[in-house]
């Protein structure tokens, strides 16, 4: 392993600076509040109102954006560098696979090459649990780090895009709301960054429905109401949540068959009879027709799916704009 442990060490909250602002945007636990809307609001200040499109805002001009993709990514990877784009940053997209990686370059390293070419803010995607955090307390120069997904850690700035996309369609008082995550949330970074979101929002209602071998063992700490069955658990829901078998992280047999999940936990017409008549369906891909989802119901008005990735293109833009200036504000204030 090119860094120190699979495991997250509590820290004070690292990404917050002394004056409270986003230096980094790792986690969203322990995030005030505050934060939380103000990258909502300023995602929303980045759509125009009159035809729906994201607007370009050239406030990261000569900003350098590395995009370190160690794990497969299409939407995360993709709307992160048209979000560097539309703020007029430059955007450098490693190529991991014939980066020097592949001849054994650690990820501190390659991280010094990258800062020794000026990049300005790191978005990092890996497979172990705290690898942005790590770079983050690892760099040798004032640049911010953006955790894109870390293992089966965290996934903010996808959460984000969730949280946005509920208040688009829903509104802004979260109180109001029962919202269901749906399936393998044991292996869900998104699933832990969205109960950390919901709950710093204010739901009304969170609960996780799946299989025991899929759930977390210790849902009292996170907040939750748990159910193995989807006609009590979906009854009443505001919001559903679904999420995909993270195969590539499970280790052994958790199911019988993928057929056995999709008839007890698939999101189906059948079993959306259940939630409320108007509830949002999302889901932050990539989805598995007929596995998670029936694909009637993804492709259905009722599910936002990719309007969620039309977001995240605002969210991205918000949260590199507030990482960013944070620095640009510290080495002003160093001059
Ligand atoms: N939701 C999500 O992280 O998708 P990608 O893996 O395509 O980035």
């Amino acid at each position: 392993m090119p860094y120190k442990s699979d495991l997250i060490q509590p820290a004070i909250c690292p990404q917050l600076n002394q004056d409270g602002q986003l230096a980094h945007f790792l986690t969203i636990k322990d995030l005030p509040k505050q934060i939380l809307l103000d990258i909502l609001n300023q995602a929303e200040a980045f759509f125009d109102p009159k035809t729906g499109m994201v607007l370009d805002a050239p406030t990261l001009a000569g900003t350098t954006v590395a995009n370190l993709f160690f794990e497969a990514s299409t939407r995360t990877r993709s709307t992160f560098e048209l979000a560097a784009k539309k703020l007029s940053a430059n955007i450098l997209n490693l190529n991991i696979q014939s980066s020097s990686v592949s001849k054994g370059e650690s990820l501190l390293d390659t991280v010094y090459n990258l800062e020794a070419m000026h990049c300005g803010l790191f978005v990092v995607r890996h497979g172990t649990s705290g690898a942005a955090q790590f770079v983050a307390e690892n760099v040798r120069t004032p640049v911010g780090v953006i955790n894109a997904g870390d293992g089966r850690h965290a996934h903010p700035t996808q959460a984000m895009l969730d949280m946005y996309t509920i208040r688009k369609h829903r509104g802004a008082d979260f109180s109001q709301f029962c919202v269901a995550i749906v399936g393998d949330v044991l292996h869900s970074r998104v699933a832990r960054s969205q109960i950390h979101a919901l709950r710093t929002l204010g739901a009304g209602e969170i609960r996780l429905i799946g299989p025991k071998t899929l759930l977390p063992s210790h849902p009292n700490s996170l907040g939750v109401e748990v159910f193995h069955d989807m006609k009590r658990g979906l009854a009443g829901v505001d919001i559903i949540i679904v999420l995909r078998l993270q195969l590539e992280r499970m280790q052994g047999a958790r199911l019988p068959t993928g057929d056995a999940f999709y008839d007890c936990y698939g999101l189906t017409q059948a079993s959306l009879m259940h939630a409320k008549s108007n509830a949002l369906i999302i889901h932050p891909g990539p989805i598995n027709r007929g596995v998670e989802i029936q694909s009637e119901i993804a492709d259905s008005p009722q599910a936002v799916i990719l309007d969620q990735v039309t977001n995240g293109i605002a969210v991205r833009m918000a949260i590199l704009n507030m990482v960013a200036r944070t620095h640009q504000q510290a080495s002003g204030a160093n001059r």
